[in-house]
């Protein structure tokens, strides 16, 4: 087959090549050189016979027919959250997560759950090493359809005899097209296939589901421009050595981005967690000093998290201060105020802090709940168990309001907490009837309800 013309440009000044280097002779950036496509060929198209150029007219939008339901229901609630209601027709959905936080799992799972005719086509997995995971997952669906294959006018071969409903990639990386002599996973071959899938997924009204690597620093590797590209982005993360696993979306043309979708990873797969308050919050035996609930909102959602804190005499000279799921800095900045504010002396101490569960909380409403705790374990004297907090701290040891409060109390109130600790300024028009709700203004405030 004939090869396209292609030619290599300079990402950052653009400046054109012969060929590859490694450095560019004009502005001296690094690895910026990447094989662009100049003149595509007649035939190159996603499908192999179609010759016919369609003409698209303008339209305008009254003119425009829309089809509500054009939304295909993965039958797995929480993707469906994230997604906006399920997968649209002809949408191009990325996946990016780090490696072995269980993207193929995910993706294999919805693949054999939907009640459609599904092409899961992998680059990185033998067919036999997907039958074992789909063995573990105890799925026998007979409407999706494995094809190992890296070369994308091969899988759009398949496409044609196949005639999938639903089509998912695994991954984004390893494909290569022939038109491109670069290797696959590099920044042309990416944007190329890309462009191929997007431009099948438009014409066929097809959805298309792609796993996309991340990098050290956690963006999806390859071209910004991927991002660009796609219609949703969505995040899987969550720590490896924990079970939890956090579904986020970056970038959705068709729904909020401040969904979130919770799954446990178990020995058969991916589960959803519906209720994700009741694990957050760890199981124990009596009161024990140093933990305290908060009640945050991720997205949309509430969550009810458990934070721990242990303050004990700092054996060495400099005591430490460490954080696990909570901002370092930001402990920094509590304990400063509980020092200056309200006269702790905890300079000597060493502090940490864990948030239950592995998952990293970035809602400030937390804060109430992390200074009740390192108190807690500083007097040694436990919170109530149905006790909670819902509110932030500023700098002058003031207790400031949150957004959306009353949702944080009903969430609170549906668990069976009886007290939550609101900042004094939050205003509430609802009236709860099971959930006592207590306002304070000041550190000091907070202090005298719990320890005296
Ligand atoms: P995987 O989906 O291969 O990750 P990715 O595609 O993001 O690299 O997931 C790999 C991890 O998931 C692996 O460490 C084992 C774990 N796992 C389970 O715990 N239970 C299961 O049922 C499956 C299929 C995987
Ligand atoms: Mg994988």
């Amino acid at each position: 087959m004939a090869k396209a013309k292609t030619t290599f440009f300079c990402q950052n000044c653009g400046t054109q090549y012969a060929k590859w280097l490694g450095q560019c002779n004009s502005c001296h950036e690094w690895n910026t050189i990447v094989e662009e496509v100049i003149q595509k060929e007649e035939k190159r198209n996603w499908k192999q016979t179609s010759t016919v150029r369609k003409i698209n007219k303008a339209l305008k939008i009254n003119e425009i027919p829309f089809d509500k339901e054009d939304r295909i229901s993965t039958l797995n609630n929480e993707l469906n959250r994230v997604l906006g209601g399920g997968l649209v027709k002809g949408s191009m959905t990325l996946l990016g997560g780090e490696p072995g936080i269980g993207k193929s799992t995910l993706l294999l799972q919805i693949a054999l759950g939907i009640p459609k005719r599904v092409l899961y086509v992998s680059g990185e997995e033998s067919q036999s090493q997907i039958k074992m995971r789909a063995e573990r997952l105890k799925s026998n669906n007979t409407n999706c359809l494995i094809l190992t294959e890296t070369n994308t006018q091969n899988i759009f071969r398949a496409i044609e005899v196949v005639q999938p409903e639903v089509v998912v990639i695994d991954s984004i990386q390893t494909l290569h097209t022939e038109y491109i002599e670069a290797s696959p996973g590099s920044i042309s071959q990416i944007r190329e296939t890309t462009a191929e899938f997007i431009k099948f997924a438009k014409e066929t009204a097809t959805p298309v589901l792609l796993i996309g690597h991340i990098t050290k620093d956690g963006t999806i590797a390859g071209p910004k421009i991927l991002e660009h590209m796609v219609d949703v982005v969505l995040q899987f993360e969550g720590d490896r050595n924990h079970t939890y696993r956090i579904l986020r979306a970056n970038k959705n043309r068709f729904g909020s981005t401040a969904e979130l979708g919770i799954y446990e990873m178990q020995n058969s797969g991916l589960r959803e967690v519906e209720n994700p308050s009741e694990i957050l919050i760890s199981q124990k035996e009596g009161n024990l000093s140093g933990t305290a609930i908060a009640a945050t909102l991720e997205g949309m959602r509430p969550l009810m998290i458990e934070v721990q804190a242990l303050v004990s005499t700092a054996v060495y000279g400099t005591p430490q201060r460490s954080a696990t799921g909570y901002d370092t800095k930001r402990l920094n900045m509590l304990l400063a105020v509980l020092e200056k504010r309200a006269g702790f002396r905890l300079g000597a101490k060493d502090v940490f802090l864990n948030i239950a569960g592995g998952i990293k909380v970035d809602d400030p409403a937390i804060d109430l709940a992390v200074i009740s705790a390192i108190l807690s374990s500083n007097e040694d004297d436990a919170i109530p168990q149905d006790y909670c907090f819902a509110a932030e701290i500023g700098l002058a040891g003031e207790i400031r309001p949150v957004n959306r409060v009353e949702q944080r109390i009903l969430e609170a109130e549906k668990l069976g907490f009886h007290k939550i600790f609101i900042s004094k300024f939050n205003k509430i028009s609802k009236s709860f009837t099971s959930i006592k709700i207590v306002k304070v203004a000041k550190v000091d405030d907070i202090y005298a309800n719990l320890f005296t």
